[in-house]
């Protein structure tokens, strides 16, 4: 039995950990398997094939920020084999931090938020425009990566483009597919409809779109977190859906506009973190632990009996904090190896106002990592993107 105070002080101990690192987890265009701000370090885990044994490899570099923000969130470029990260340094919240995976470097990209709130949003970066799209306090903000592997000497702008449609308590949960945003969870549209933001021509669609499952049923409205699958060329076309119970995962694809489910992950983890690559769905829960499902797009057999398993490769450089922290077999002596805790960004969207006027229906998503590519030119449909933003306001 402890003694208070040694419970207290084995709790002190661990509280360091759980609050100061906040690990994000992505892929590099290759889809290897990249765990940023483990233990204060970084891990590069390879391919899917490799997660379930071995050791990941140090890639901890210089130039990286501190992993010490309040939810700090990550992105893959696929075009660009960069990842970028969002409110990793507590200290500067509104810069990004980019890593180049090709160079094994990071550099800090000086951001002016403006009115943008870094620490109340939801946002995707598209994958065609290299473009992140955000929600916050129900405006639609816009921030323009261009080609970005390195940070440019000048400062990027989050932009405020229009107002978004939602009530004002909406808290934006955002889909990436097809360069669309689905917002799912809007409380006045049925269950299992998104709201639909069409990024290349900056409207929101005026319908929600429907994806029935199979059997006639819906995505229950409830909230939840999602991660795009990526293709191997080519925008995403479908985006996963966890609610924050974890009873189940929705796969939404927005060619068919079906939903399909397969397993929800073994840790039911409101907080935690997902990223996707084309053929995994990956889990980073708040004690830093991480886990997989296989996903193959089409497959609804092999789908359908998928299991999540623990991604040992990482936990084995890097053990979660819950080992480390829980205080019923520790000494005080092992409390120096837990590793971070994930954190997610909370976005909630504020007021309700007009949408865009204009052309016809868009359809919106909203989501994580990533947007689909489509057969226009990057450079053209960036240009047109950014002359509607400019006609907008
Ligand atoms: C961190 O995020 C939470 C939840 O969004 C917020 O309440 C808190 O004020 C934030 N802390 C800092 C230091 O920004
Ligand atoms: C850096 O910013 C300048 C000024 O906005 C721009 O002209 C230049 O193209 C940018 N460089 C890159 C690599 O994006
Ligand atoms: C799926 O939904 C999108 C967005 O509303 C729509 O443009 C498309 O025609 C639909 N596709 C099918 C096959 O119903």
């Amino acid at each position: 039995m402890f003694s208070l105070p040694t419970l207290v002080s084995l709790l002190l101990l661990a509280v360091p950990n759980a609050v100061l690192a906040t690990p994000c987890v992505s892929f590099d265009a290759d889809f290897n398997l990249l765990a940023f701000g483990f233990d204060g370090k970084d891990w590069n885990a390879g391919q899917q094939d490799s997660w379930t044994s071995g050791s990941a490899t140090d890639i901890t570099a210089s130039g990286r920020p501190p992993f010490d923000g309040n939810s700090t969130t990550c992105y893959l470029a696929q075009f660009f084999n960069a990842v970028y990260f969002i409110n990793a340094d507590k200290a500067n919240p509104s810069n990004v931090h980019i890593y180049d995976a090709g160079a094994k470097s990071w550099s800090t990209q000086s951001v002016n938020a403006g009115t943008f709130d870094v620490f109340d949003f939801d946002t995707i970066l598209d994958h065609d425009t290299n473009v992140f799209y955000a929600v916050s306090h129900n405006e639609v903000f816009f921030l323009d990566m261009g080609n970005l592997k390195t940070a440019n000497a000048t400062a990027l702008n989050w932009n405020d483009a229009l107002a978004a449609p939602f009530p004002a308590d909406y808290k934006p949960i955002m889909g990436l597919a097809q360069n669309h945003v689905h917002f799912l969870n809007v409380p006045d549209i049925p269950a299992g409809s998104a709201d639909i933001f069409v990024i290349h021509f900056s409207l929101f669609q005026p319908a929600p779109q429907a994806y029935p499952l199979s059997d006639g049923s819906a995505i229950p409205n409830t909230h939840g977190l999602t991660a795009s699958f990526f293709q191997s060329e080519g925008v995403q076309q479908e985006f996963a859906f966890i609610p924050d119970d974890g009873s189940l995962t929705y796969v939404i694809n927005v060619e068919t506009n079906t939903t399909k489910t397969i397993a929800g992950p073994t840790t039911k983890d409101a907080n935690a973190q997902y990223a996707a690559s084309i053929t995994a769905l990956v889990q980073l829960d708040s004690t830093g632990a991480l886990s997989f499902i296989p996903y193959k797009q089409g497959d609804d057999s092999a789908n359908g009996a998928a299991t999540w398993s623990a991604i040992s490769k990482v936990a084995a450089v890097a053990p979660p904090a819950s080992s480390g922290a829980s205080g019923s077999s520790a000494s005080a002596g092992a409390s120096g190896t837990a590793s971070g805790s994930a954190s997610k960004a909370t976005g909630s969207a504020g007021s309700k106002s007009g949408t865009a006027t204009g052309a016809a229906a868009a359809t919106g998503t909203d989501g994580a990592n990533g947007a689909l590519t489509n057969a226009v030119s990057f450079g053209a449909v960036a240009g047109a993107v950014m002359a509607l933003f400019a006609a907008l306001q």
